[in-house]
């Protein structure tokens, strides 16, 4: 019993901090880059934002341990059907020369595509929870693939009017034109665009360089510390090279999608809106591996010597 009511009293205090408008969550290196559960990529029933009824399950709307699609040389786990590489527009020739062609869009990209392209259902799922192994039919009938709706409806409780089963949202909605996104499956060639070697520890960047004094105590320090999310943990190890899938920049080279990353104050104090009632909840720091998001533009500074 004493021992509940000091757990109780810890996780209140613990509220009380989140919640006034100045605490940014810090992580230390070894920490685990976690907190999906509450984070906008928990789609099931126990999620705090866009949900399906039918499901507590958190996972399986991106992986499943069985029956995985291996489409495209989709990874890791893959649970979903995606939009086909050649539906995209791909970046096209870079100023440093590098040509991205849609037949190169990589699987991790495309991973996160197979809800962020605005054309694929969220619920388009290959094995659905429990003994449901979907097969190419399954719930509501429908064939896997993309725009194929497999019979979970979606809604946000917290964003009245958000009745849709696939991204409609401007903001949210990367789309199937990836000619307007930074470059994504481009070959990491440190010989142009003013890039870092690979072999870079990130940890040992010095983003405060030529800033006001100040950019060394901001923001938690996150500019003189340099830690990224590497592998689901935070790191002071990892270099460059940890952040690309196959030698290129994918979505996910920038962003771990099951990182809650609290630790940028910029975002943490811009959300509001109606309907809106935990302003904590409401912030991801989407989702960027970084501690301290793109402070003082951090994650950009990482790769590119500018
Ligand atoms: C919104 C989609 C999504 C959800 C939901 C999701 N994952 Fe992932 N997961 C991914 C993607 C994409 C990758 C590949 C990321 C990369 O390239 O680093 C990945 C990679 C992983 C990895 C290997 C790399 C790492 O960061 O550890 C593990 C382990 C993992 N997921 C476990 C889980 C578990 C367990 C859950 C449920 C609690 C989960 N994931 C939920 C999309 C998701
Ligand atoms: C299973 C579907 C699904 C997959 C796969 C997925 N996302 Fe999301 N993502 C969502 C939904 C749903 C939202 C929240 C939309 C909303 O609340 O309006 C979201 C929100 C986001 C946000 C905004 C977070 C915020 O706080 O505003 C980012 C950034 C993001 N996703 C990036 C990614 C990246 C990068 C990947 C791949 C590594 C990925 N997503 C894979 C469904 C997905
Ligand atoms: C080179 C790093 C990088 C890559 C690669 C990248 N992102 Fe992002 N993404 C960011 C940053 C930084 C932000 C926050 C931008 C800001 O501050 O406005 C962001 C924001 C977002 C948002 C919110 C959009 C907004 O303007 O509010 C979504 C959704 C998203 N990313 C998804 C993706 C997906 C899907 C991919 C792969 C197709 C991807 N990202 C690739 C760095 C990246
Ligand atoms: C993970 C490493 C990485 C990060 C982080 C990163 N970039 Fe890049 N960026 C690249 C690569 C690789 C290229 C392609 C260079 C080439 O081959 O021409 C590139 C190219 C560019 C280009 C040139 C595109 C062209 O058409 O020539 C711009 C501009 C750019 N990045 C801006 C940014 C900004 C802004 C951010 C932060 C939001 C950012 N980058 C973060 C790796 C990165």
């Amino acid at each position: 019993m004493k021992r509940f009511l000091t757990a109780a009293l810890v996780a209140s205090m613990g509220l009380f901090a989140a919640g006034s408008a100045s605490a940014i969550d810090t992580y230390t290196a070894g920490e685990a880059a976690n907190g999906i559960g509450s984070s906008r990529h928990n789609l099931g029933s126990l999620g705090e934002h866009i949900t399906a009824a039918q499901t507590t399950e958190i996972c399986i709307f991106c992986h499943t341990p069985h029956h995985t699609n291996t489409t495209n040389n989709l990874k890791p786990l893959w649970n979903r059907g995606t939009s086909a590489p050649s539906a995209f527009t791909a970046y096209g020739t870079t100023i440093g020369g590098t040509t991205i062609n849609s037949s190169d869009i990589g699987s991790t990209s495309l991973a996160c595509l197979s809800c962020h392209d605005g054309v694929t259902t969220f619920d388009n799922i290959v094995n659905a929870p429990g003994k449901n192994f979907a097969g190419t039919t399954q719930i509501g009938g429908n064939t896997v693939g993309a725009g194929a709706d497999r019979g979970y409806s979606f809604w946000d409780a917290a964003v009245p009017g958000y009745v849709s089963d696939f991204m409609t949202s401007g903001r949210l909605n990367i789309g199937l034109n990836l000619s307007n996104d930074h470059p994504v499956s481009v070959t990491y060639n440190s010989s142009v665009a003013s890039l870092r070697p690979t072999a870079t520890v990130l940890s040992a960047i010095d983003l405060t360089a030529e800033l006001a004094a100040s950019a060394a105590t901001y923001d938690n320090g996150n500019l003189a510390s340099n830690l990224w999310a590497v592998k689901g943990y935070i790191s002071n190890t990892a270099t460059i090279a940890d952040l690309l899938r196959s030698s290129k920049v994918e979505c996910s080279s920038c962003h771990d999608p099951h990182f809650n990353n609290k630790s940028w104050n910029e975002t943490d104090n811009a959300w509001a809106g109606a309907g809106i009632t935990n302003l904590e909840a409401e912030s991801n720091g989407l989702f960027l591996r970084r501690v301290g998001g793109n402070s003082g533009s951090g994650v950009c500074r990482t790769c590119h010597n500018k």
